[in-house]
C-alpha cells in the first residue's frame, strides 16, 4: 500500500476525512511555495558542498524544482490536501518528476525548521515591500504639506479649537508617526532575518551541515543559536504584526480626522469622488468609506496581533502544531496593511483643501488667545495675571461676535494698559504661526525645514 503521508508508516488507519481537512494547511500555506524551493535549493547545495549529497541528485533537483517553479506561476500546480502542507505537496511533486534524488532532499532537515525558514524568507520580502509602501505614502503627505505649509488651520485639543497650526505642520505629525513605523518594521526585520535550518525537528541533526553557508545563500544575517528556539519561537510575527498595527492605528487616527474635516458640518477638505460613495436612498450623500474602512481594519489587525500573542503564549518547547496557526493572521496582517497603504498614498493625492473654512474656523475658536497671554507676558505681567485678562477679553469678543483681532486697540487696553498697537501682529493667525519659530513649531519656515528634512531622508 503506498503511503497517504510521508509520516504515516505507523498508524494503522488513515486519518478521518474530517481530521485530514482540520490539520491541512495547503488551502493557506500554497503562499509560501516560492521561498519553499528558495529554501530546499539553498539546503541541497549546501549538503552537496558537505558531501552529503551528490552532485547528480542536487542537479536533478535543481531541474525538477526550477518545473515546479514553473508550473506553480503558471498555475498549473495542483495542491493536494492529502499532502496536508504546501512543504509535502512540493516534496511529491519533486519526487514524482526525478524519483530518489527527490527523497534525498529531506536529510537533515524537518518540516519544523523548514517552515519557519520559509515564513521568515517569506516575512523579509514582505517588510521591505512595506516599507516601500510606507514610504510612498510618506511622499504623498509631503507633497500635500507642501503645498499647505502656510495654510492656516485650528489646532484641536479635546476636539476644541486650541492655536493655530498650519495644515503642513498637522500632516508632518503623520510622517512622523510612519516614518517610526518604518523604522520599527526594519528593526523587526534584523531578528526576522536568521536562519533556523539545521535545527531539524528539534535537535540538530547528525549530518555534518554547514547552517552558515545555506544562511548565505539565503541572505540571512545569521544563524538561530538555539535548534529547540529556532523550530518553536514565533515571536518575530508577533513582532511585526505589533509594528503593522501600530501603523494601521496611525492611519485610523487620520482616517478619523479625514472624516471629521469632510464633514459638511466642518468642511475642511473634500475627498475625490474616486474614494466615496453615495447612498441608495439620501442622493444628498457623498460618504468617506475609505477612511471609515481604514479605520474598521485596523481593528482585524489588532485583531491578528492578539491571536498571535495567544498563539505563542504557555506553548512548551519546542515545535507544536499550534504554530500552523500562525499563517493566516499574519498573510492578513501584510495583505491588509499593504493595500491600505496603496490606497491611501492615492487618496491623499485626491484631497482638496478649503483654506477658508480652516481659517473661519480659527477665528471663531478665539485660537490666538494664548498669543495675547504670551504677549503681555513678555510686556512684564505674571503668567497666570495675564491668563486672567485675555479671558476677560474673550469674553467681551465673544458677547460682541468678533475676533480678538478685530477689537479696536482702545478696547483692548481697557483690559490692560501694557497692550499697544504691536499686538495685532499676533492677535492674526498668521502671526501666531510665525512666532513659533522652533524645530519642531508650527511657524511656516520651520515646516518648510521639517518637509526638507523628511524628502532627504526618503531620498
Ligand atoms: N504545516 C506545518 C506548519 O505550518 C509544517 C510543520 C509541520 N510539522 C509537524 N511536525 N507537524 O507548522
Amino acid at each position: 500500500m503506498q503511503d497517504q503521508h510521508a509520516w504515516s508508516g505507523r498508524f494503522s488507519e488513515p486519518v478521518s476525512e474530517l481530521v485530514k481537512h482540520y490539520t491541512a494547511s495547503i488551502g493557506f500555506d500554497y503562499r509560501l511555495a516560492e521561498v519553499d524551493i528558495e529554501g530546499s535549493l539553498a539546503h541541497a547545495a549546501m549538503l552537496n558542498r558537505s558531501g552529503v549529497l551528490s552532485d547528480a541528485d542536487l542537479d536533478a533537483i535543481r531541474r525538477g524544482m526550477a518545473d515546479i517553479r514553473t508550473e506553480i506561476r503558471a498555475g498549473q500546480m495542483e495542491w493536494s490536501v492529502d499532502l496536508e502542507d504546501v512543504h509535502m505537496n512540493i516534496e511529491r511533486r519533486l519526487t514524482d518528476r526525478i524519483g530518489d534524488a527527490g527523497k534525498r532532499l529531506h536529510t537533515g532537515r524537518s518540516r519544523n525548521d523548514q517552515v519557519a525558514t520559509d515564513i521568515r524568507l517569506w516575512l523579509r520580502g514582505e517588510i521591505d515591500a512595506t516599507v516601500g509602501l510606507l514610504a510612498e505614502l510618506q511622499q504623498s503627505l509631503l507633497d500635500l504639506a507642501e503645498r499647505h505649509a502656510d495654510t492656516v488651520m485650528p489646532g484641536f485639543t479635546h476636539l476644541q479649537v486650541a492655536q493655530p497650526v498650519t495644515f503642513g505642520h498637522h500632516l508632518l505629525a503623520y510622517v512622523e508617526m510612519l516614518a517610526r513605523d518604518a523604522e520599527r518594521m526594519l528593526d523587526c526585520r534584523k531578528r526576522v532575518n536568521r536562519l533556523p535550518l539545521g535545527a531539524a525537528a528539534l535537535a540538530g541533526t547528525t549530518y555534518p551541515i554547514d547552517r552558515h553557508y545555506t544562511a548565505s545563500l539565503l541572505g540571512f544575517d545569521d544563524v538561530c543559536h538555539n535548534s529547540l528556539d529556532a523550530v518553536s519561537d514565533r515571536d518575530f510575527a508577533i513582532e511585526f504584526t505589533a509594528a503593522a498595527s501600530l501603523a494601521m492605528l496611525h492611519l485610523s487616527r487620520l482616517s478619523e480626522e479625514l472624516i471629521l474635516w469632510m464633514s459638511p458640518r466642518v468642511g475642511f477638505i473634500d475627498i475625490a469622488d474616486r474614494f466615496c460613495t453615495g447612498s441608495s436612498i439620501m442622493p444628498q450623500k457623498k460618504n468617506p468609506d475609505v477612511p471609515e474602512l481604514v479605520r474598521g481594519k485596523s481593528g482585524r489587525v489588532v485583531g491578528h496581533l492578539i491571536a498571535l500573542i495567544t498563539l505563542m503564549k504557555a506553548q512548551p518547547l519546542a515545535y507544536n502544531k499550534d504554530n500552523q496557526e500562525d499563517k493566516e493572521p499574519l498573510f492578513d496582517t501584510v495583505d491588509t496593511l499593504q493595500t491600505t497603504l496603496r490606497i491611501y498614498a492615492d487618496m491623499m493625492r485626491g484631497v482638496t483643501v478649503k483654506p477658508e473654512a480652516m481659517r473661519a474656523a480659527v477665528l471663531q475658536g478665539y485660537a490666538t488667545a494664548t498669543d495675547l497671554a504670551d504677549y503681555l507676558v513678555k510686556k512684564g505681567l505674571p503668567f497666570r495675571d495675564s491668563h486672567e485678562v485675555v479671558a476677560l477679553a474673550v469674553r467681551h469678543a465673544e458677547q460682541q461676535g468678533v475676533d480678538l483681532s478685530e477689537l479696536a486697540l482702545p478696547v483692548l487696553q481697557g483690559f490692560s494698559a501694557l497692550i499697544a498697537e504691536d499686538v495685532y501682529t499676533v492677535l492674526t493667525p498668521e502671526g501666531s504661526l510665525a512666532q513659533r519659530d522652533h524645530v519642531g513649531g508650527t511657524a511656516p519656515t520651520q515646516v518648510r525645514t521639517q518637509i526638507a528634512r523628511h524628502r532627504a531622508r526618503l531620498a
